[in-house]
C-alpha cells in the first residue's frame, strides 16, 4: 500500500476479534513508529502496551471503579472545549449520529448508546492497548509531536492489516490507568489506544467518517 493509500484506508475500528497481535509484531511497529519527527528531536512521547492477563485486569480495574462511581472525571485535560463552536460542533455530532445509525442503535436507547461508550473500556475487544503519555513539564509542541507518533502507529498497523481505534475516552478514567501502568507522578496520560484485527462482519466498522474539502481548511497566498 502507498502512503496515500494507507492514509485513506485507516479508520477507527470499533469491533475487534480476540486474535491476539504477538510481542515481536507490536515491537516492529514501534520501532518504525520510533522514526516520527518531534520539535528538536525530543521524542517526548512514551508508550505503554497491556495485552494477554495485564490488559484483562486493567479492564476489571476500570469496570470496578466505573461500578463504584460510573460518572465520575478523572480527566485532567477536556477532550473538548467546554463551549465547543460551530463548525465543530455539528462534526462531531454528525460523526456520533453516523456511528449509532450503524450501529442501529436510536437517540431514545441511551442505555444502548451508553453501553457501546463503555465498549470503550474494553478496548472495543482488541487484544492490545496502547497508553500514551508524556512527562508534565512538555506543552503544546510536544503535544502535537506526540499525535505524530501516534499516527504513525495507526498507519504501520494498518499497513500490516491491523486496525486500530484511538481513545481519548480513556482520560475519563486517568487515575485509575496511571494507577494500574505504575506511571511516575511527572508522567501524564494522554491517550489509549485499541489495537488488533478488526471484525469485519460488524456494522460499525463500515463507517466511513467524512471530510471537508481542502478549500475549507486550506488557504494558499501567492502575492
Ligand atoms: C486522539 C483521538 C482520540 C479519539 N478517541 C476516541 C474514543 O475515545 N472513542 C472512539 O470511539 N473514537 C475515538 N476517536 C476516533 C474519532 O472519532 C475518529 O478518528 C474520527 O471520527 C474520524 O474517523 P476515522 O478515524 O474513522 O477516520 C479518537 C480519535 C483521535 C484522533
Amino acid at each position: 500500500m502507498s502512503i496515500a493509500e494507507t492514509i485513506k484506508s485507516r479508520i477507527s475500528t470499533r469491533a475487534f476479534l480476540d486474535t491476539p497481535v504477538n510481542e515481536h509484531e507490536l515491537r516492529e511497529i514501534l520501532d518504525v513508529a520510533r522514526w516520527s519527527p518531534s520539535g528538536g528531536n525530543l521524542q517526548p512521547w512514551r508508550v505503554h502496551v497491556v495485552s494477554g492477563d495485564a490488559r484483562a485486569r486493567l479492564i476489571e480495574t476500570v469496570k470496578k471503579a466505573i461500578a463504584e462511581n460510573p460518572f465520575a472525571d478523572e480527566s485532567e485535560i477536556a477532550i473538548y472545549p467546554p463551549k465547543l463552536g460551530e463548525p465543530w460542533r455539528t462534526r462531531r455530532y454528525e460523526l456520533g449520529e453516523a456511528m449509532y445509525q450503524k450501529l442501529e442503535i436510536p437517540r431514545e436507547d441511551k442505555p444502548a448508546r451508553i453501553a457501546h461508550l463503555l465498549r470503550n473500556y474494553e478496548f472495543f475487544g482488541a487484544p492490545v492497548g496502547l497508553f500514551f503519555s508524556l512527562d508534565r513539564q512538555f506543552d503544546k509542541g510536544q503535544w502535537a509531536h506526540l499525535g505524530m507518533f501516534m499516527q504513525s502507529i495507526a498507519l504501520v498497523a494498518a499497513e500490516r492489516g491491523l486496525s486500530s481505534c484511538m481513545q481519548e475516552a480513556w482520560t475519563a478514567r486517568a487515575k485509575s490507568v496511571s494507577a494500574f501502568l505504575g506511571l511516575a507522578a511527572e508522567e501524564q496520560l494522554y491517550c489509549g489506544m485499541a489495537l488488533g484485527y478488526g471484525d469485519t462482519t460488524e456494522k460499525v466498522n463500515q463507517l466511513r467518517s467524512s471530510r471537508v474539502t481542502v478549500d475549507e481548511f486550506a488557504t494558499f497566498m501567492t502575492e
